[in-house]
């Protein structure tokens, strides 16, 4: 029987609660489908900066190292902890650290949800550049608490980042609709944005049975809006495309839908999978997140670790929960409710 083995870093706030319901379905398909899941769970989190000085202890990485995978809920407590330490002390550096360069984001309404548009057809799997960009890092401050204190913040983008994600979209685009949507603001940003619309021209060469088309930043917030149907892939960058998938969350009926792999393409190290949403701390400890945007992702770790049947039994138990009205409306269904309804819909 085949064993996969996991690394759980429930992190902060609805993290934990949304991790917790994502394992109980994973575990529930592993059985129906005949492997196993070895969990070991980390407790890297806000209390854990407070308790012990680190968000994850130095040898962190080489630890997770040893894994298939990763599945995290999600990180920061900005009541005691700036984000600024907790997502550069966890979250960031495992994406970085093991070039899970491709931030998979898909766009779609479930059976039964209902979006915000008028639009319901679309369809969008969003690719997002996830280790470098505008998250490069590079920056500093001076003159700090006077009046000529300068603040510098620099995207780096590389050639091998640039066209790495582009490519891996491209193969997305092929497997789809064999449409593609780059996303940059090359009107603005005269030097990082003109190099992507570059190399996007370069590699579509590649693919001459994939339409390729640029949009500025700007104007794909409103098309995503107005006509989210004529989108199928869309790549872009690191911060271009966390802001597009919370938006694309909100077209897909919130951010208790919005599923996200970080993939490292080349199985040179492992991947991790998350909800798009962070902890919540609005709504923490009250059994009301959704948690299936968290159960999503499992299923996109399961696919990714070659289970693609027990990852297509858990979509399939999801649309049957939303078909039935369940988890579809903020607060209508307790975590608990939802994550017990899917359950029975994938042992059934
Ligand atoms: P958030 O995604 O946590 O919450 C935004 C809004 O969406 C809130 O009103 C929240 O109640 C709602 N929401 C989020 N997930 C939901 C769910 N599953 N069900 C129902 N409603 C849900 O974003 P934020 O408030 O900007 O961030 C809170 C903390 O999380 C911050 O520390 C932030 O840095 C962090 N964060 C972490 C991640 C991550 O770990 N991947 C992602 C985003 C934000
Ligand atoms: C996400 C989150 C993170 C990001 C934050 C918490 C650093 O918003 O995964 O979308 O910007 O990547
Ligand atoms: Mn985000």
């Amino acid at each position: 029987m085949t064993n996969h083995k996991i690394a759980l870093i429930p992190g902060d706030g609805i993290g934990v609660d949304v991790t917790d319901a994502a394992m109980e379905i994973a575990t529930a398909a592993a059985r129906r489908f005949g492997f196993t899941l070895a969990t070991e769970t980390f407790p890297w989190s806000c209390d854990h900066y407070l308790a012990t000085g680190r968000m994850m202890p130095e040898d962190g990485i080489e630890t997770l190292r040893g894994f298939d995978a990763i599945y995290l809920g999600a990180v920061g407590w900005p009541a005691t902890v700036p984000d600024s330490v907790s997502l550069h002390g966890l979250l960031l550096p495992i994406r970085k650290a093991f070039a899970q360069y491709a931030n998979i984001r898909p766009h779609r309404l479930l059976k039964g949800v209902e979006g915000p548009l008028k639009s319901e057809g679309f369809d969008i799997l969003c690719i997002r550049e996830n280790t470098e960009g505008e998250y490069s890092g590079a920056g500093g401050r001076v003159h700090q608490g006077t009046p000529g204190e300068v603040a510098i913040q620099t995207s780096v983008f590389t050639r091998m980042g640039v066209e790495r994600i582009l490519r891996f979209g491209f193969e997305q685009a092929r497997a789809r609709r064999g449409h593609l949507t780059s996303v940059t603001k090359s009107n603005a940003q005269q030097y990082s944005m003109v190099f992507w619309d570059e190399v996007t021209r370069e590699v579509a060469a590649d693919y001459p049975d994939v339409t390729v088309e640029p949009m500025h930043i700007d104007a794909m917030a409103a098309r995503m809006v107005m006509a989210p149907e004529s989108l199928d892939v869309i790549v872009a960058s690191n911060l271009f495309g966390d802001i597009l998938t919370d938006l694309g969350a909100a077209i897909q009926g919130g951010l208790g839908f919005a599923a996200s792999a970080n993939i490292n393409p080349d199985r040179s190290a492992p991947s991790m999978f998350e909800p798009v949403h962070g902890s919540a701390p609005d709504i923490a400890g009250k059994d009301i997140a959704n948690p299936i945007a968290a159960i999503w992702s499992a299923a996109m770790m399961l696919d990714h670790l070659g289970e693609a049947e027990a990852a297509a039994a858990i979509l399939a138990a999801i649309e049957a929960a939303t078909a039935q009205g369940i988890g579809t409306r903020p607060g209508s269904h307790s975590t608990s409710a939802i994550t017990q309804t899917v359950k029975a819909a994938l042992e059934a």
